[in-house]
């Protein structure tokens, strides 16, 4: 099934250079890259995007994490993204993610775990249209 998926590199991710080997890996899998931006976060969205961890003893840690400097928003498509891209990244806790895996490859800290993917369909609908209000780019690539 053809799904889409928000896919962001976090602040450590940004300032350590990750970017472009994150995009290659998506791009080099064969996901179609949809949108794409470098952005400041605001605590509203912050706080929205985390919704599900409010209240968690983590939650203003993560917070201040993620507003703490450019973060760069994605959305990628294609066959399985939401669970495809999952594996790619690797477990929450990178000391847990197999090597391989982008988290496994670059971290080993749970605060600072380097880059954010929707753990379900519908996660993805709704953190794409928190990310994305603007909509998405619209276009097909030939097959490969
Ligand atoms: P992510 O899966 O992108 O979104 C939720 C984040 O919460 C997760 O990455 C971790 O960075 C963080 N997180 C989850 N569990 C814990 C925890 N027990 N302690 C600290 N941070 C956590």
């Amino acid at each position: 099934v053809t799904e889409q998926s928000f896919i962001m590199v976090k602040p450590d991710g940004v300032q350590r250079g990750l970017v472009g080997d994150i995009i290659k890996r998506y791009e080099q899998r064969g996901y179609t890259l949809k949108g794409l931006k470098l952005m400041n976060v605001d605590k509203s969205l912050a706080e929205k995007h985390y919704e599900e961890h409010q209240g968690k003893p983590f939650f203003p840690k993560l917070v201040d994490f993620i507003t703490s400097g450019p973060v760069c928003a994605m959305v990628w498509e294609g066959k399985n993204i939401v669970a495809a891209g999952r594996t790619m990244i690797g477990a929450t806790n990178p000391q847990a993610s197999a090597p391989g895996t982008i988290r496994g490859d670059y971290g080993i800290d749970m605060g600072r775990n380097i880059i954010h993917g929707s753990d379900s369909v519908e996660s993805a609908r709704r953190e794409i249209g928190l990310w994305f209000p603007e909509g998405l780019a619209e276009w097909t690539p030939v097959a490969k």
